[in-house]
């Protein structure tokens, strides 16, 4: 996820593309960039680091233009530099471009324009958009853009600019955003909204494989072929706040609502042929060595360490190998056992959590080889790390962690079954039948989204509670853990998560009439155990809500309120299953008048022991 702003008319340029990252910083923020059409010709200014460090760096000597393209970004090939931040050159600096997405065969382009005499100046899938233009520039860059768009394959919006071609940018969008601004005498380009509200609020909404020639007078739409097409512009009327969270009220519920798209951007180029190919060539080991692990070991914080506890439940399920989970800040204080065998697996979101960064170094300098799982390209897990899995959900802003949550838990089934696949413990028709339910998730995260309503009613319910629990067993106790924290962190609801069948032992004795208690009851293998303890809550009075999956029909006249989740096999559920909570969460949260997106006493990343 970047941000990317064009304009063109009589203002200067510079600025408005300025105060338009500032908006779109949210999108990414690990360098930005801008580049403008001058009378001395193309001036591109980039630097690594937040938009203020460019500015630093433009200083006093604003370029003098009116037109230009800008960029903010949140690095996906490359780390942050000054080389890698957008937007990218051609050989010459006749042609610049500025890019959101991923370019999946870009290695493949790289290689043939190298062959072709181009040099490369970064290490970006974004690089090859330039060379390619310029490759195929014979005095038209609508034709070039589109000969180009014939050889990508990948998801992207991108804005081009010609240093020969005077006020005219041309457009594209493929699965990544992008709108059109239209003023009077001037023409805007963004990846949202919020970057040109100031200016206008009439807008076209790009559709998937639009291309838009833009001058300060017109806006011309086309097909991929370079059909003409119609498009309707529409006038926006949210104010500036609201607009940078898409019209949500909260990051939190606009990353919840992210999330089926999260899932696709992180299975895409890896789950091949409908599943029976897994792709993960960032593990860079080699067969033998695959086959030898004999033990895994994953060391996380708070969401993270939640998600481990899941890929613990599929690993030993599908892999037959003993998994370990723990805490990042007890790891490293008990001595663990590891060896040259044990796979060490680190996760995090940011990529800067001190205890995990420190189980990190620890476990490199006992001799082991560490694997990080994060989702900000440059972090410094991700640099320390010997080989790192990216998640792709894009930045995700609010405390709660939610849509990194769910692409760490795609990841690590994608990983189980890679090393499943590497070790023949998977048949052909087994990961044939995980692939296809894998691809069926963000579907069914969707529909599940799209019930909102009715998790909105139980929160009612929740929202004058003081306590609360969470059960589940099976890996539907991870998924209660999850759910509790998430409930805890922003609503202020004392929520304990426990193993259904633990509850006996104790803890019972807390639920009386009325009490909520959410139960997790996913798992078909132990789905009678999970309703002799639904009855267990049920005879003390707990007012009890079932997720399960559908079509299961034993609980029947065993709870309060049975939400029926749609179905997959039972190792993948917790990807379906944690959405209803995380919108429980959040819906008890605003029920409660809590500051959602910044809880009290808490940070997004935590950089202290
Ligand atoms: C909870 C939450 C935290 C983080 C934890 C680790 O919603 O977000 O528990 O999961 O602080 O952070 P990362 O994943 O950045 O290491």
């Amino acid at each position: 996820m970047c941000g990317i702003v064009g304009y063109l008319g009589e203002q200067q340029a510079y600025p408005i593309l300025i105060e338009g990252l500032k908006r779109l910083e949210y999108r990414g923020y690990d360098s930005a960039g801008v580049a403008l059409q001058c009378a001395e010709g193309m001036k591109v200014i980039k630097a690594k680091g937040e938009l203020s460090a460019l500015e630093q760096k433009v200083g006093n000597g604003a370029p003098i233009g009116h037109m230009g393209i800008g960029h903010t970004r949140w690095a996906t090939h490359g780390a942050p530099s000054d080389a890698n931040a957008h937007p990218h050159c051609g050989c010459s600096e006749d042609f610049a471009v500025v890019h959101n997405g991923i370019i999946e065969n870009y290695l493949f382009l790289r290689n043939w324009l190298e062959k072709e005499g181009h040099r490369f100046a970064s290490e970006t899938d974004t690089e090859v958009l330039a060379h390619l233009v310029e490759h195929f520039y014979h005095g038209d860059l609508l034709q070039a853009v589109q000969k180009a768009l014939e050889k990508v394959r990948g998801s992207f919006a991108m804005v081009v600019m010609c240093d020969k071609e005077e006020d005219r940018l041309i457009c594209v969008r493929k699965d990544s955003p992008l709108i059109i601004g239209l003023g009077k005498g001037e023409n805007f380009v963004a990846s949202d909204v919020p970057a040109i509200l100031n200016h206008t609020r009439k807008i076209y909404i790009l559709e998937d494989g639009d291309l838009a020639s833009i001058t300060p007078d017109s806006v011309e739409i086309f097909t991929p072929s370079g059909d003409p097409l119609q498009r309707e512009a529409i006038e926006v009327n949210w104010d500036a706040v609201q607009a940078e969270k898409g019209g949500y009220p909260h990051f939190m519920l606009k990353e919840i609502m992210e999330q089926p798209h999260a899932l696709r951007e992180t299975m895409r180029g890896r789950l091949l042929q409908g599943g029976r190919e897994i792709s993960l060539p960032e593990l860079e080991m080699n067969p033998q060595e695959l086959r030898n692990i004999s033990r895994i070991y994953i060391v996380a914080c708070g969401t993270a360490y939640h998600a481990g506890l899941v890929g613990k439940y599929a690993m030993e399920r599908l892999l037959r190998l003993p998994v370990e989970v723990d805490l990042a800040s007890e790891f490293r204080y008990r001595d663990p056992i590891l060896d040259e065998n044990t796979l060490m697996l680190v996760i995090s979101q940011s990529g800067e959590t001190a205890d995990t960064l420190a189980a990190l170094r620890l476990a490199r300098k006992q001799g082991n080889k560490v694997l990080a799982l994060t989702n900000v390209v440059g972090s410094t897990v991700a640099r320390e790390a010997d080989n790192v899995l990216y998640t792709w959900a894009g930045p995700e802003i609010a405390v709660a962690s939610t849509k990194a949550y769910l692409t760490q838990l795609l990841s690590l089934f994608l990983l189980t079954l890679y090393l499943g696949k590497a070790r023949n413990l998977l048949s052909r028709s087994d990961l044939e039948n995980f692939g296809k339910a894998i691809f069926a998730l963000p579907g069914q995260v969707e529909q599940v989204l799209e019930r909102s309503e009715e998790i909105r009613e139980l929160a009612e319910y929740l929202a004058p509670w003081e306590s609360t629990f969470f059960i589940g067993r099976n890996v539907d106790y991870a998924v209660a853990m999850e759910g509790a924290l998430k409930l805890k962190e922003i609503s202020y609801i004392h929520a304990e998560a426990y193993a259904a069948g633990e509850l006996k032992h104790g803890t019972l004795a807390l639920v009386v009439e009325g009490v909520p208690v959410i139960a997790l009851a996913t798992q078909m293998n132990v789905i009678e155990k999970s309703v002799s303890n639904i009855k267990e809550v049920n005879a003390r009075g707990g007012y009890i809500t079932c997720f399960a999956q559908e079509g299961t029909t034993e609980l029947q006249g065993e709870a309060d309120g049975i939400f029926y989740l749609p179905s997959a096999p039972d190792f993948l559920m917790p990807i379906i299953a944690v959405v209803p909570l995380q919108l429980l969460a959040y819906y008890v949260a605003v029920a409660r008048g809590c500051s959602v997106d910044k809880p009290r006493n808490l940070a997004k990343s935590v950089t202290v022991e």
